[in-house]
């Protein structure tokens, strides 16, 4: 078999009639690529015109074991002809507990902790926000410049990655104050690793914290492992830890959101292991249920609630999305996806940095395990951001059989299935290394 396989350049007949029926009746999203999947296995992914693709995506994050994997599609057919929904907020069965003990085994942090199921990212994110608020007392947040959290209105007013998202929306929830990350490709202070001694995260203490945001008034911070929609930007590793101490010595506590880089996407289980620390509280969702939507948050005990309706859901913990959580932890731990991810991330870096060598608009290429990216410049000394090379690299892959999506405001982003086959992963790089020289031009 070819892999990839372009028959007819896409959309072909079948998936532009789609593509136009979609534009009349969906709401505007954030539509990237004119592909009309049909079915996928693995990594490759069917359109409609029977074209065939190599997938860097997972779905934004979520086929961390791959597209259908039998282990999760059998344990959803078997769940499906027993019991679906029975409201596991307000009553009992085996699953969900089964599976938030197994849960609360696996997130960093040897204390008791509880678990409470969403649908969403953005879900997980709200409903960590209620915990520190109702934990804390406290109504201030701390997140950061170029982070992403989700759409909703608690979740959207800590994102920070883009105007589009914020455009038309204000007020969202108050009381957030947004810091700037580590993102040293483009200090915010103009600065340079390591001679810097990490100010940005000093700054927290000095500029905020000792200014204007009362530690005692701030809820949470929130922190991504690596910064993700924003631009998969890597932190150097005294930042996080520098912030963690922040927030200990503060009383803030610390939320770790993971819900793109958990469930192996990064060679760890979670993203946050990377920096050795231990959050108060951690969200997770999109690789949790392979392909099912489910999240959730796992916090410290002393956290919870503790009061009947303080915060609740009608699908959290749902059957469906239990078994299928359960599954996708069985294929992670039997098929060692996490060290897959390490092994596989390695490959792709060495490849990635190779290609850097003779293609300077290749002005950054970073990430963990399997969550990477390269942000396009338009040369490498003005480090000048290019959003068209970025645009081209994702649309001329696509027609060429790679599926792309971007990140930040010149990257593009690669996070195929964990389960991948290495002939499939070294495909959809041959193809990218060819999109990316030709790509060159287009910059001059
Ligand atoms: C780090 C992070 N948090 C939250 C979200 C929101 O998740 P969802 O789109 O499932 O609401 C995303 C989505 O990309 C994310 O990457």
């Amino acid at each position: 078999m070819k892999v990839p396989e372009i028959k007819e350049v896409p959309p072909g007949k079948k998936g532009r009639d789609l593509v136009q029926r979609d534009k009349k009746i969906m709401a505007t999203s954030t539509k990237t690529s004119e592909l009309v999947a049909e079915r996928a296995k693995g990594a490759l992914v069917w359109d409609v015109d029977g074209n065939l693709y190599v997938d860097f995506t997972s779905g934004i994050g979520v086929v961390n074991t791959g597209h259908c994997h039998p282990t999760v599609v059998e344990a959803i057919s078997k769940q499906v002809n027993r019991l679906m929904h029975f409201a596991g907020t307000d009553f009992y069965y085996d699953i969900q507990v089964t599976l938030a003990e197994r849960l609360a085994e696996l997130a960093p942090g040897d204390f008791p902790k509880k678990v409470f199921y969403t649908n969403s990212g953005a879900e997980s994110v709200e409903a960590a926000i209620k915990v520190a608020k109702w934990s804390t007392g406290r109504g201030r947040f701390l997140a950061f410049i170029s982070g992403f959290h989700g759409r909703t209105m608690g979740a959207l007013a800590l994102t920070a990655s883009k105007i589009q998202h914020q455009e038309r929306f204000f007020s969202t929830m108050p009381g957030v104050d947004h810091v700037p990350y580590a993102y040293c490709y483009r200090c915010p202070y103009k600065l340079e690793y390591p001679g810097c001694g990490i100010w940005c995260a000093d700054a927290i203490q000095e500029l905020y914290l000792d200014k204007f945001v009362p530690p005692k008034d701030v809820a949470a911070l929130f922190f991504e492992p690596i910064q993700g929609e924003g631009g998969y930007i890597v932190p150097p590793p005294e930042f996080p830890k520098k912030v963690f101490k922040i927030c200990k010595e503060n009383g803030i506590l610390f939320v770790d959101d993971d819900v793109q880089a958990g469930f192996g996407r990064t060679g760890k289980m979670f993203g946050v292991e990377h920096h050795d620390i231990v959050p108060d509280i951690l969200c997770v969702a999109k690789g949790m249920g392979s392909g099912i939507p489910v999240g959730a948050v796992i916090f410290d005990s002393k956290l919870d609630f503790g009061v009947l309706g303080a915060h609740s859901n009608t699908f959290g913990g749902n059957l469906i999305a239990c078994v299928a959580t359960m599954a996708t932890l069985d294929v992670i731990e039997k098929e060692k996806l996490v060290m897959r991810s390490e092994k596989l991330g390695n490959h792709m870096s060495k490849r990635l940095d190779e290609m850097k060598e003779d293609n300077p608009i290749m002005g950054d290429n970073r990430g963990f395990g399997l969550m990477q990216a390269t942000e396009f410049v338009r040369d490498p000394e003005s480090k000048s951001p290019a959003p068209e090379i970025k645009e081209y690299v994702v649309r001329e892959s696509f027609r060429k059989g790679l599926i792309l999506l971007p990140c930040g405001a010149s990257g593009v982003r690669y996070i195929p299935p964990l389960t991948i086959e290495e002939e499939h992963l070294d495909n959809g790089l041959d193809v990218l290394h060819e999109v990316i020289k030709n790509a060159g031009s287009i910059s001059k």
